[in-house]
């Protein structure tokens, strides 16, 4: 099961990433998580895409070429991917399409979580992060406990890039960088369109019916 969790920044793509991964058994690759890990722990890569993560723009696109080459040639990908944040670029999508050719891992599907502005805006605003990976919302899907996660304990915190100017930002970015990967898989026959509006559990739901015709 190959496929591409696409959708505009505060879709639900982790979210759903995550539970999937669980449900399938497959690795969920989040580009912004390889990223956040590599700006914590100081590395060249994180302090070169601090600069551009944190304004709310994309990094520059060798960089993710290279890091995602990387990852997808780790041997728990045979199994098959989850893709979450890459790609999101014409190149990106191009490299990927050799990336895949050469360990003959096509993509099964593209799907494509569709979220109002709106909705985006007060999901991205409400967040709260764990450096686990696990991420909350005040009030949508608020921690069993006010500020801690409830998988590790530690504390939450909020995204740098999920301050309201940051987020307008991000989603002029999608708009105009990323949302023309959606006539590029329309294409390819790949795109299938989720309503990403209802809850976690519906999205997931209505993804899993795409998801078990790959098995
Ligand atoms: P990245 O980390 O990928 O951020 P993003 O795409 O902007 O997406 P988000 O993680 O913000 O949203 P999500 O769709 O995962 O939503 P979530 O599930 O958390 O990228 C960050 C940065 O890294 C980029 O800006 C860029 O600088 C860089 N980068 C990464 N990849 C790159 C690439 N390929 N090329 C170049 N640069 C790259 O949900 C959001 C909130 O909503 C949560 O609070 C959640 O609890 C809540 N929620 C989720 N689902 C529901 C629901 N159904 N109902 C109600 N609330 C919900
Ligand atoms: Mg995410
Ligand atoms: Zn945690």
């Amino acid at each position: 099961m190959n496929v591409v969790l696409f959708g505009p920044p505060g879709a639900g793509k982790g979210t759903q990433a995550k539970e999937l991964a669980k449900h399938y058994t497959i690795p969920h690759i989040s580009t912004g998580d390889i990223l956040r890990a590599n700006v914590r722990e100081g590395t060249d890569l994180g302090i070169r895409a601090r600069k551009y993560m944190d304004k709310g723009e994309l990094v520059p696109d060798e960089v993710l070429i290279g890091l995602i080459s990387n990852r997808l040639s780790e041997p728990d990908c045979v199994s098959g991917y989850i893709l979450d944040g890459y790609p999101r670029t014409v190149p990106q999508a191009d490299a990927l399409r050799g990336i895949l050719e050469q360990i003959s891992k096509p993509l099964d599907a593209v799907v494509n979580i569709e979220v109002s502005d709106e909705e985006l805006v007060k999901r991205l605003s409400g967040r709260r992060s764990c450096n686990c990976g696990e991420s909350y919302h005040i009030a949508f899907n608020p921690p069993q406990k006010e500020g801690y996660c409830n998988v590790c304990g530690n504390d939450l915190y909020q995204r740098e890039d999920d301050m309201e100017e940051v987020i307008r930002q991000r989603l002029a970015v999608y708009n105009d960088k990323t949302k023309p990967l959606i006539d590029y898989y329309t294409d390819m026959g790949l795109i299938v369109n989720v309503d990403g509006a209802g809850s976690v559990e519906s999205v997931f739901s209505q993804i899993c019916r795409i998801m078990d015709q790959y098995k």
